[in-house]
């Protein structure tokens, strides 16, 4: 029944290592630690039993799992591929390449476009969308985490946690140390040098890529535990949560599943594990992000019911706040060309954020082919009024959900988009960046306010920070279970009403070593009681 232990290849590891080096393909392996037990085989798995289940091996997927593990048996189960030895997702050199690659159901970077028209992209990969993304490392302020109510000295742990594995201070570029310069000429006061916190002003943040430009995706804090019960399952996608009724009650028994590549005909399923006490049972616990889990939890029957009517998907629990309250922060950017010296990628290392921490202002060097890159400086408006919403567009999992964000729906967000263009211009019109350049920005800023508004409405982009969907309050409560049913949990950006920090990406690492730890102790809590 038990499933074959991990695997500790430590010669073949080391054997491993050797031949990335010796062909100079970058590896973000943790030496010295052992890989956990990883297979695609879907067979290997199906019919199995685990303490706890995980949907999504990204972001919040990854440390929650190494972290349940040190006490209990794991699935992890990805749709993607294992990032391991992929360059695109690597080395820095490809930074932004699979956002321009992409295919329906394979490449490491799935995209999709809202109803509003705007284009957006998630991670399809072990790691999630922190192997592809920015890297830019910053923590939430104390604020937020008061106000979510969790606990503070865990908070630092778990920050502390993941920045010892996988966060590093960066080794500034010349184009981040001059959009440095003119964040500071903008007035985006004071300097706050390198920090991880988020305070107002222009700092120098962490960054996952280390001093070789390799990336460290959350798929290496698997390996970067102790010796771990946790069986990761690749290039399998989830469709749906088994429940078992029990009087007017239904509680998560396990998953199906397909095969990435295969056919939704041919369906698998893995379950929790039989408790030895009743009062113990393991738990399914959704970290597919901001599009999955809401997906997933709409696809088990859990969601609108005549939403689900439409799909014919049976129902389970009338839970009207799945897919609702998604949000994306509104995003405007200049896209200068780049001079040909500067034509490899470059990751934000440096942010700006202006008064009340309004607005997020960073650049970067984006892949727009193979050959050509553009300098973007991009600025987000942190708090957004604006809501929309996520429904199913297939049955198949495998399929984008049809999106909707509304963005600068509200007047408010409508106003402070032409702030935004105001410091956008400032920043790109400043002497550092126009020095550097050589040239004028390609877009102009219009000055009207009504141009403005045009502006915003005409360039409205994401930032990438899109969240909700399965907000804390209307469909997770304070410990992260979904309202209604046993034995299910959300954990992910889905779950978030405002995006923490700066970038999201530090505090969705923290909260899934963080929720582990409590999930833990609240078992240990239970069994004592018992
Ligand atoms: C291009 C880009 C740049 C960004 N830059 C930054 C940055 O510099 N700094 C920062 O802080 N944030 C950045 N972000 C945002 C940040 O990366 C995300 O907010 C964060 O990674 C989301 O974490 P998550 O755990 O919610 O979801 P994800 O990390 O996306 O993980 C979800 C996982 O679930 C898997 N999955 C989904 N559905 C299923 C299914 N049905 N079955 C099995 N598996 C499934 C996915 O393949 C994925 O691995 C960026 C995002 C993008 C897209
Ligand atoms: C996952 O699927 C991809 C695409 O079909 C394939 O190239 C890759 O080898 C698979 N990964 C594993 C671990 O089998
Ligand atoms: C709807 O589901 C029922 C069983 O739940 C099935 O008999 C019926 O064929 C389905 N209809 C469609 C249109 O899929
Ligand atoms: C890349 O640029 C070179 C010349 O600089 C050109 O010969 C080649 O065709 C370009 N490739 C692509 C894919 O655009
Ligand atoms: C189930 O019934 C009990 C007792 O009647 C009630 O307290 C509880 O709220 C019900 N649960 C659900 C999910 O309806
Ligand atoms: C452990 O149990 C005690 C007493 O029931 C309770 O006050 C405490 O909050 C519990 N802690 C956790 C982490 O569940
Ligand atoms: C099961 O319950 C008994 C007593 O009720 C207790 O002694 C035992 O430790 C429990 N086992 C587990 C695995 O929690």
């Amino acid at each position: 029944m038990e499933i074959q232990r991990m695997v500790h290849f430590h010669g073949l590891f080391t054997a491993f290592l050797f031949l990335l080096v010796k062909s100079t393909i970058p590896s973000s392996l943790p030496q010295g630690k052992s890989l956990p037990y990883m297979t695609s085989d879907v067979e290997e798995v199906s019919g199995k039993s685990f303490d706890y289940i995980i949907v999504g091996g990204g972001t919040t997927g990854c440390p929650l799992a190494v972290t349940l593990s040190e006490r209990y048996s794991v699935l992890l189960v990805e749709r993607g591929d294992a990032p391991y030895a992929n360059p695109q997702v690597q080395d820095k050199k490809y930074y932004g390449l699979p956002l321009i690659h992409t295919d329906k159901f394979l490449s490491v970077a799935q995209s999709f476009t809202s109803k509003d028209g705007v284009m957006n992209h998630r991670g399809r990969v072990l790691g999630g969308s922190s192997a592809i993304n920015g890297g830019f490392y910053s923590r939430a302020s104390d604020d937020f985490v008061k106000r979510v109510g969790w606990d503070e000295e865990l908070v630092k742990e778990a920050y502390e946690w993941v920045e010892s594995k996988v966060v590093y201070k960066p080794m500034l570029t010349m184009w981040q140390s001059v959009v440095e310069f003119g964040l500071l000429e903008a007035g985006i006061l004071p300097y706050n040098g390198y920090s991880l916190e988020h305070i107002e002003g222009t700092k120098i943040g962490g960054t996952i890529f280390d001093e070789y430009g390799v990336r460290h995706t959350s798929a290496d804090l698997i390996g970067a535990g102790n010796p771990v019960d946790v069986t990761v399952l690749l290039n399998a996608t989830v469709n749906n949560i088994i429940f078992q009724a029990k009087g007017n009650e239904s509680r998560a028994r396990g998953i199906r599943f397909i095969k990435s590549d295969g056919s939704t005909d041919q369906i698998y399923e893995a379950y929790l594990k039989k408790p030895k006490n009743s009062s113990s049972w393991g738990e399914v616990i959704l970290c597919a992000g901001t599009i999955g889990s809401p997906q997933i939890l709409l696809l088990s029957g859990i969601g609108p019911k005549d939403h689900l009517k439409d799909f014919n998907i049976s129902h389970v629990l009338d839970l009207k706040g799945v897919g609702q309250e998604m949000i994306d922060n509104p995003s405007l950017s200049i896209l200068v060309d780049t001079k040909p010296e500067y034509r490899f990628p470059d990751v934000p290392q440096v942010v700006g954020i202006t008064k009340d921490f309004k607005f997020i202002i960073e650049g970067g060097i984006i892949p727009i082919s193979v050959n050509a890159t553009r300098m973007p400086i991009a600025i987000k408006l942190a708090f957004p009024e604006s809501k929309g919403k996520l429904e199913l567009s297939s049955t198949d999992p495998r399929e984008n959900p049809s999106v909707e964000f509304n963005y600068l729906q509200k007047e408010k967000d409508l106003e402070e988009c032409t702030r935004m263009a105001q410091y956008l211009n400032g920043v790109a019109r400043s002497q550092s960046v126009t020095l550097f350049l050589g040239n004028q920005p390609q877009n102009n800023l219009m000055t009207s306010p009504n141009e403005l508004r045009d502006f915003c409405r005409r360039n409205v982009r994401t930032f990438y920070h899109y969240h909700g969907g399965c907000t804390v309050g209307s469909v997770v409560d304070s410990e992260y279970r979904v309202y209604g049913v046993k034995g299910l949990r959300v954990i992910d950006g889905s779950t978030l009403s405002e995006s923490p920090g700066t970038n999201p990406m530090a505090t969705l690492l923290m909260l899934g070593r963080y929720q582990g730890i409590k999930i833990l102790k609240e078992r240990e809590n239970a069994s004592q009681c018992n």
